[in-house]
């Protein structure tokens, strides 16, 4: 079968001839539809991940979409966190207990899009953000997980919604999915803004300035450093309004939650209520797609079809 194969940590993969995953126990073989490459993808094939460095060679891809027995599913690995292959391959051997069946409906590029980063979005908003119907988000950041977010945020019933992206095209993305207001991540454009939680996959500069924004017991929800690693927050901003500063990972939730998040995903997707920016590449295109994605040089999230 054809997959894409990383050999050397640090550099893209390259498409190569693979064999077929060998049947496990409690293990099913997917025949993989869509496979989309994502920030947690090119971080743990740099070797530098909290997860440690995975051995080589290696099949990336921690999520992808496909069918087994003819019915559509999502599914999970742990590729580049633990030992073992992933999504981006014509096949991809999955913890039996691990799938999710999809409503018949869903678009399978349009979900792999969304996957993860659309979960990681629904549960920092609404089960670690505790998101209550009325209440005022800000959203920072416009790839994946903020264009979720703004709809996500806007399904769960917040009462308006604040994107705030560096880029035109962020913003633009941002207004297209359904914000209230667009802002760029200027400290001046924050001023005037009471927020109740902040839907974080920055960090960095851009969060410490939309932390002004939050209302005595405002919550702010951490899910990534895309901006940078460290945050100018003073204590003072913190502790003057009492507010709540937590961090979220996917790699939390039980299959359980996962797999409700994924549903309530799918749902959605499945009735054009949630999308993200994305492009269709061929797996045999994997090397110049996953530089591209690395750059930021496309026109968001790329999604490989074998
Ligand atoms: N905790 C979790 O479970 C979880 C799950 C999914 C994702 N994440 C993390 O969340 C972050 C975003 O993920 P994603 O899927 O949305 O990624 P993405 O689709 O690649 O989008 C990244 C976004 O970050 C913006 N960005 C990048 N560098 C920036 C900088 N220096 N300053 C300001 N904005 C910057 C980009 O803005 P422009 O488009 O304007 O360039 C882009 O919109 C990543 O760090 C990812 O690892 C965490």
């Amino acid at each position: 079968m054809r997959a894409a194969l990383i050999t050397q940590l640090g550099e893209p993969p390259a498409a190569a001839e693979q064999s077929k995953p060998a049947v496990l126990t409690d293990h099913v073989v997917v025949d993989v539809l869509a496979a989309p490459i994502t920030p947690l993808d090119l971080l743990c094939a740099t070797g530098t991940s909290y997860f440690g460095s995975p051995a080589t060679p290696y099949v990336p891809g921690v999520q992808g979409i496909g069918t087994v027995g003819g019915r559509a599913v999502w599914f999970p690995t742990t590729a580049g966190m633990t030992a073992g292959n992933g999504s981006m391959a014509e096949k991809a051997l999955v913890r039996q207990e691990d799938l999710v069946f999809l409503p018949d409906d869903v678009p399978p590029v349009e979900m792999a899009a969304l996957g993860l980063s659309a979960v990681a979005a629904h549960m920092a908003l609404t089960w670690r953000g505790e998101l209550k119907p009325g209440e005022t988000v800000i959203v920072l950041g416009c790839g994946a997980v903020g264009q979720s977010a703004i709809q996500l945020a806007r399904a769960a019933g917040a009462g308006r919604v604040v994107a705030a992206a560096r880029s035109e095209k962020g913003r633009e993305r941002a207004a297209r999915a359904g914000a209230d207001t667009v802002i760029s991540l200027e400290p001046s454009e924050f001023v005037g803004i009471e927020a109740d939680l902040l839907l974080d996959p920055l960090f960095g500069a851009p969060a410490a300035a939309a932390a002004q924004t939050l209302r005595p017991g405002g919550r702010w929800v951490n899910l990534g450093g895309s901006a940078d690693e460290t945050c100018p927050i003073t204590s003072s901003t913190l502790r003057s309004r009492s507010l709540r500063l937590s961090g979220y990972t996917n790699n939390e939730l039980t299959a359980h939650q996962r797999a409700e998040a994924i549903s309530t995903v799918a749902h959605l997707a499945a009735r054009g209520a949630l999308a993200v920016d994305h492009e269709v590449v061929r797996l045999a295109e994997v090397t110049n797609a996953w530089r591209r994605q690395a750059e930021g040089a496309t026109r968001g999230r790329i999604v490989l079809v074998p």
